[in-house]
């Protein structure tokens, strides 16, 4: 092999038409998901503290934002619902007049070529917090698997593209993907949040999605941070069930996981980068400590290197933004 001063590195990092030609990895609008969150009770829209920029929206104001990310480009939104009652079985969750369930009917009104997706679980609406319904101080998962298909099923009546489950119960693809099939909605696919880890990184979504448990915590059904077969297990069985694409979560400290299944599996990869890495970019930027925009294209650029083919991200509009 060659070495220097034959071979000199720095020839083709001259100048930006050089380094964009040898160019690995890119990193394009069209491979983002923009999660939204949609409450019921708001008459105006709120910042959530732990996220600057990003909104709780009223139904009425969802127009205007739908608007917004259509005109720059985006492909898909992640919704997520702050319903005004919950109770222990989650009954908003599948309630036909539900908060996701109008959401859904007005962005395809404004926007319907948009991908609406729509984040399947059960801790928004429990008034305990937690991802399925409660029996002796623990989540039953198979008692779960009915309310999870049913919301699911609700979301695609009311006009969804694509449902996205992320309870961690065994068995909810498998679940949701039979009773779709059996309604007519063979065609709608299912993004399998498959390797969802109980992460710390999730904090500031609890106060955006007024979701956080109000005993205990996530380990008993999400993923322990240290496992990565494991996660090769969960990937399988999801493909198994039927799961058109498949997810890690969250993104940053799972890299290497976002790389074995990129090379374990033939499924479409989405990453997802989570509140937690959102907020903590936020703030050392207001601080002045870093370059937000730099940081958040090396970010991304990073899960996408690593292998995923979407990524679901608040910086989605700011994203679109740089790249016109
Ligand atoms: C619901 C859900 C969570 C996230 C997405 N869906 C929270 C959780 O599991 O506690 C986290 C998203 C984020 O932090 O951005 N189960």
């Amino acid at each position: 092999m060659s070495t220097f001063p034959i071979v000199r590195m720095r020839r083709t990092r001259q100048s930006e038409q050089l380094r964009s030609l040898v160019r690995e990895t890119h990193l394009n609008v069209d491979q983002l998901i923009y999660p939204l969150f949609i409450a019921e009770d708001l008459s105006e829209p709120r910042e959530i503290s732990a996220m600057p920029g990003i909104m709780q929206w009223p139904l009425e104001a969802l127009g205007r934002e739908i608007e917004r990310i259509v005109a720059l480009g985006i492909p898909a939104v992640l919704l997520f619902g702050i319903p005004s009652t919950k109770d222990e079985v989650g009954s908003q969750a599948y309630a036909e007049q539900g908060i996701i369930q109008r959401a859904i009917q007005r962005i395809k009104a404004v926007a319907p070529q948009l991908v609406v997706m729509t984040d399947v679980c059960l801790c928004e609406y429990t008034s305990h917090g937690h991802c399925g319904v409660i029996h002796h101080g623990t989540v039953q998962n198979d008692e779960s698997l009915e309310l999870l298909a049913r919301m699911a099923l609700s979301h695609v009546e009311a006009g969804a593209d694509l449902v996205a489950p992320s309870d961690m119960m065994d068995g909810r693809v498998g679940a949701i993907r039979r009773v779709l099939d059996e309604r007519g909605f063979s065609a709608i696919p299912i993004m399998a949040y498959s390797a969802k880890y109980a992460s710390g990184f999730y904090g500031p979504f609890r106060e955006a999605a007024g979701s956080a448990p109000q005993f205990g915590d996530r380990r008993s059904y999400q993923m322990d941070p240290a496992n990565v077969r494991e996660a090769l297990r969960e990937i399988d069985l999801d493909i198994a069930e039927g799961a058109d694409i498949v997810m890690v979560k969250p993104a940053l400290a799972y890299l290497d996981v976002i790389r074995q299944v990129r090379d374990h599996c033939h499924l479409p990869l989405a990453a997802y980068n989570v509140s937690g890495e959102f907020s903590m970019i936020k703030a050392a930027a207001q601080h002045g400590w870093i370059d937000e925009q730099r940081i958040v294209m090396e970010v991304l650029t990073g899960i996408r290197r690593a292998g995923a083919d979407m990524i679901i991200t608040y910086f989605a509009p700011d994203v679109a933004s740089w790249l016109k």
